[in-house]
């Protein structure tokens, strides 16, 4: 086979996952409940078919077949989460021993199968308990969560030596203070600025923390879903409306993650509209001595931005509009499984802005993928024929590669996902993975593109 695009010969591949969506035994080895389990217990019908996080892959009980899998599709690398609250049940205070054993377990099995584990602190599951105190609005809940994650480095970090401390922590803001798709399913933009600014607030502290533990070799960063803004015309109010977009939807965590400082235009929006969160003294230069040493790109559809007259959050005067489906321009190419668009090239010009205007981190894409509702349709001769997922790979991989060939500092690429996982309020409604996993028998199955990377993987290209 001849290969017309060869990455470079350490390159990661890969793929992410997180606890809540594949470990199941929600309530189970002394987890404590986190917010997924609360919500899903007084609200059941808010996700999809009535399905909620205890039902995942179980990936606590069959890691190791999972892991012996990863390997023979060619993983070198493998993202996954820690549940803060299976670490430590109350979210602070003390540690669950059958949660270390069973990280303990899953990271040396990844190692023996010579896979190298990055670890995520933070994916969406706040304890229920620190929920209740505030969650990401309190500054004692950062101050628990810094305490949790010196635990999560002091116990893993010497086989661990990629950290990141939050996936794609836009999405608790949106979710869960903006547009109601998060516990605790509040609309208030003020509240949701608070918590994007603690966030990174906690982001900072954690760097801080890891950097006292010397960790050899050790890296921490941050996962970042970057959407990039395109104008739907020249139309001075839309490219007014795409800036601020890109301001609030991606700039509010890359400017402090890798920068330390926030980007003066977004202060002033806050500022005029009343909604600068409360900061405390010393904050700036915490941002500022604690910036990330790497960063995840998480990358599946751009942002295609008008300004409009209507808004979609009443508390947000200045919030462009952002339709990410019915929007109708030539080319514009949907996942039509799905619904979300597929425009390739936005990872490359993600890699571009990194590299000219953030100093080239060292990144990876950390997540992209295809979701697929109905995927079972494509069954042939008992396995999925997912031939969409396979070009819709090799057309990002495309755009990555001609982005590293002119000098971005991009070291791999990982697919969301390993397997089919419950996705949030969506359950299984969209698959995602190389392995196919029957949710009633937990029986996994390759999917033709488990074949296909791994034979890319082992060519490290294609
Ligand atoms: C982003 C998130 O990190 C993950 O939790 C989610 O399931 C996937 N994208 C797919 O939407």
């Amino acid at each position: 086979m001849s290969i017309n695009y060869k990455f470079p010969s350490d390159f990661w591949w890969g793929s992410a996952t997180s606890a809540t969506q594949i470990e199941g035994a929600a309530h189970k080895g002394g987890k404590g409940e986190n917010i997924w389990d609360h919500w899903y217990k007084t609200e059941p019908n808010r996700f999809f078919d009535n399905v909620g996080p205890e039902s995942t892959s179980d990936f606590y009980h069959v890691y190791k077949e999972d892991i012996k899998t990863m390997k023979e599709i060619g993983h070198n690398t493998f993202r996954m989460s820690i549940s803060w609250s299976r670490l430590i049940p109350s979210g602070r205070g003390k540690v669950n021993p059958e949660a270390v054993t069973f990280y303990n377990n899953v990271i040396d099995e990844l190692l023996a199968n010579g896979i190298e584990p990055f670890v995520n602190l933070f994916h969406f599951d706040m304890p229920l308990e620190l929920q209740h105190e505030g969650g990401w609005e309190s500054r004692a809940v950062v101050d628990a969560y810094t305490d949790y994650a010196k635990e999560a480095f002091r116990l893993f970090g010497d086989r661990v030596k990629k950290w990141f401390t939050f996936n794609e922590p836009i999405v608790p803001v949106e979710g869960g203070y903006l547009y109601d798709f998060h516990y605790p399913n509040v609309v208030d933009a003020r509240r949701a600025a608070q918590v994007a600014y603690n966030t990174m607030i906690a982001h900072a502290k954690a760097v801080e923390a890891f950097r006292g533990f010397d960790i050899a070799n050790g890296k921490i960063g941050i996962i970042l879903n970057l959407t990039p803004s395109y104008p739907r015309s020249k139309n001075p109010a839309d490219l007014r409306a795409s800036r601020i977009a890109d301001l609030f939807f991606n700039r509010s965590f890359l400017d402090p993650a890798v920068l330390g400082e926030y980007p003066e235009e977004l202060i002033e929006i806050l500022r005029e509209h009343g909604q600068l969160p409360v900061t405390e003294k010393g904050d700036g230069a915490l941002l500022k001595a604690n910036t990330a040493d790497i960063l995840g790109v998480n990358y599946y559809q751009p942002r295609r931005v008008k300004a409009k007259e209507y808004l979609p959050n009443p508390y947000s005067p200045f919030m462009p509009d952002w339709f990410f489906d019915n929007y109708e321009m030539p080319g514009r190419k949907m996942n039509k499984y799905r619904g979300w668009e597929i425009y390739e090239k936005g990872i490359y010009d993600i890699m571009i802005n990194l590299k000219e205007n953030y100093g080239n981190i060292e990144s990876f894409i950390s997540e992209n993928g295809m979701g697929v509702e109905g995927e079972s349709r494509f069954i042939q001769d008992g396995q999925i024929q997912d031939d969409y997922r396979i070009e819709f790979i090799r057309e990002h991989l495309k755009w990555l590669h001609k982005a590293i060939e002119e000098g971005c500092n991009a070291k791999g690429y990982h697919l969301w996902s390993f397997m089919d996982n419950w996705s949030w309020m969506n359950a299984y409604k969209n698959r995602y993975g190389f392995i196919s996993v029957d949710i009633e028998t937990k029986e996994r199955t390759w999917k033709k593109s488990a074949h296909w990377i791994k034979e890319v993987s082992e060519n490290n290209g294609f």
